[in-house]
């Protein structure tokens, strides 16, 4: 699958989205190294604090069902009705990220017409790990 396929499927996942309190909607489509993608979408909670971003739904999904090898993962997000021109993964997606893959990871941002691919080490510098404990 090629990158643009990806951005498709977590523009795709954005649908789903449950942003009731933010109306900010973003989606992820994380493809394992054996080929299968995974979608996640952000939902919100009245509490607040238990929302869960996109990508973390999206990786939890794959390792819940076992896959734990990741090649990338497109981000897709922006207010409702809108598509940022790029939408970052927060810093907690970003650990998330780290715990699973290796720093040349790559995350593609943006929008399925335009879109940047990034590498795990270029957003997340100094990341702490297993390596670390
Ligand atoms: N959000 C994500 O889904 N992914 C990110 O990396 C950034 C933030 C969600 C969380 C919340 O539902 C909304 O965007 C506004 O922060």
């Amino acid at each position: 699958m090629d990158y643009k396929e990806l951005m498709k499927s977590a523009q795709e996942a954005r649908k789903f989205s449950y942003t009731p309190y933010s109306h900010f909607k973003v989606g992820a489509a994380l493809l394992t190294k054996s080929g299968k993608v995974y979608t996640g979408c952000n939902i919100e909670n009245a509490a607040y604090t238990p929302t869960n971003c996109a990508e973390r739904t999206a990786i939890f999904k794959a390792v819940s069902e076992s896959e734990t090898e990741f090649e990338a993962i497109a981000i897709v997000g922006g207010r409702d009705g809108e598509t940022s021109p790029l939408c970052a993964p927060c810093g907690v997606c970003r650990q998330v990220i780290a715990e699973f893959c290796d720093s040349d990871f790559k995350i593609i941002l943006g929008t399925e017409e335009n879109y940047s691919v990034h590498t795990l080490s270029s957003i997340l510098p100094y990341s702490f790990g297993k390596k670390d404990l």
